[in-house]
């Protein structure tokens, strides 16, 4: 009986940590993310970009960054070129012939995005 005991007690406790540790590494994702930039703020769908990857988290997370928008993006003006050619970073799928459009070109039609002015 006390062997039936410790089993139970033992699987109890291991069925806890698998739990706990599950809903750790369960964060909340974030719909949108807005990047500053001073030729324009870059809003980063994070909601469009998650499904295309068909939710899977392993793509980005934590191979190009951690689950944490204070963490550096690695990704600023002077490294848009080096991160394409190394494929690192957002340059992981955006470079040229890549899974997305790479940055040449696209600066302001698809991410630099100015508030359009209301005219008065
Ligand atoms: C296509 C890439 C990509 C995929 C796939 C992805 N993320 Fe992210 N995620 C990002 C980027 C980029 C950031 C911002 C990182 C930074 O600023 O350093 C981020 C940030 C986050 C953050 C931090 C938000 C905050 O406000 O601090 C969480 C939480 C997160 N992602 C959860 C998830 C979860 C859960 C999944 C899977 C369902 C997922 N992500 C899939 C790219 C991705
Ligand atoms: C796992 C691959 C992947 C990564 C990593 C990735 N993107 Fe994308 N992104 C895509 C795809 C695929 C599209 C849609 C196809 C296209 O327009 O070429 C896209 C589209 C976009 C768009 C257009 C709006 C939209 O979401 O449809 C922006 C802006 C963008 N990405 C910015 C970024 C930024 C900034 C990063 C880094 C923080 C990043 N992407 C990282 C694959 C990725």
């Amino acid at each position: 009986m006390a062997v039936m005991r410790n089993v139970l007690a033992y699987f109890l406790l291991f069925t806890m940590i698998a739990l706990t540790s599950m809903v750790a590494q369960d964060k909340k994702a974030p719909t949108k993310l807005v990047f500053a930039a001073k030729n324009g703020n870059v809003t980063y769908d994070h909601t469009a970009h998650t499904k295309r990857e068909k939710n899977e988290c392993k793509t980005c997370h934590p191979a190009q960054w951690p689950q944490d928008a204070k963490a550096p993006l690695n990704w600023k003006a002077a490294m848009h070129k080096t991160a394409e050619t190394a494929k690192t970073s957002c340059g992981s799928c955006h470079h040229a012939g890549g899974a997305a459009f790479e940055t040449k070109g696209n600066c302001t039609t698809k991410c630099h995005i100015k508030a359009v002015e209301k005219k008065g």
